[in-house]
């Protein structure tokens, strides 16, 4: 099993969008997957849920008192299944901190390993004691950047955190994200290349309202516009990545 976070920390930069549409992607490839929704905010289960189940106690999650195996649901998609946000999720960084070390949210991990290749953890934008949890549990961290100054400043950031929190750089995964063409500085960024980004992917995701309507449709995009441009983009990505991360078992 393999566990891939969809990380920043700024919101607002296509981290769900991506999250949901390689979780998708990996699924249809027939790779056992699970979608979990870090952000109390839940934007990634009303993509992927059909109808809402029981809530989840963060509380007795971070203790260790619910079976976390019984809280995942199917969803329309083969292959993929989700654990859905909870309001509650909200204390998630305070819970966490009263557990020793950066390993709890890895150890909640722990029993997926029997029924799934890939993990999707869908994060809310954080740089407290829940990033260096996502960082500890996470194989790979894919992070969307809207391009511009303060956003590749922000990736700065997020580098120097990962890499002092004893991680190595190389398993960040930066790639643009909400690219208009349109726009110089848009141009100018991708193809400058600022130094820590260097080893963003290839894959380049457009700014694209298809990509909107996956909120009407709950849908991923290759559930309803497999062809298009923006679905495409989403497949390279997810090529990207599998190349990065390996063989899945
Ligand atoms: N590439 C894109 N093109 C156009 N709209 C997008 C794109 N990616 C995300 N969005 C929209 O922008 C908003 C924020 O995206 P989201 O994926 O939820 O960001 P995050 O999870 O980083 O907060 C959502 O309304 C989403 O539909
Ligand atoms: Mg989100």
């Amino acid at each position: 099993m393999q566990t891939l976070a969809l990380y920043h920390l700024k919101g607002g930069v296509g981290k769900t969008a991506a999250a949901v549409n390689l979780a998708y992607l990996a699924a249809r490839d027939g790779y056992p997957t699970l979608f979990w929704d870090l952000d109390p905010q839940g934007a990634g289960s009303w993509y992927l849920e059909s109808a809402p189940g029981q809530t989840i106690d963060a509380a007795k999650l971070v203790k260790g008192k619910l079976a976390v195996g019984r809280l995942v649901r199917p969803t329309r998609f083969e292959n993929l299944s989700l654990m859905p946000a909870d309001f509650s999720l909200r204390y998630l960084d305070i819970l966490l901190r009263k557990v020793q070390g950066q390993d709890a949210l890895k150890r909640l991990l722990a029993p997926f390993r029997e029924m799934f290749t890939l993990v999707v953890l869908d994060c809310p934008p954080s740089l407290s004691h829940l990033a260096a949890n996502i960082f500890a549990a996470a194989d790979a961290v894919a992070v969307p950047i809207v391009p511009s100054h303060l956003s590749v400043r922000a990736f700065e950031i997020v580098h120097q955190e990962y890499k002092a929190l004893g991680h190595k750089p190389r398993r960040l995964h930066p790639f643009f994200s909400m690219v208009d063409r349109r726009r110089r500085l848009h141009n100018a960024l991708l193809a400058e290349t600022p130094k820590r980004l260097k080893r963003r992917m290839d894959a380049v995701i457009p700014y694209a309202s298809v990509i909107e309507q996956m909120g009407e449709e709950r849908a991923p995009l290759g559930a309803f516009a497999p062809r298009h441009p923006a679905a495409q983009a989403y497949e390279s990505l997810w090529s990207d990545l599998r190349a990065r991360m390996g063989e899945f078992a």
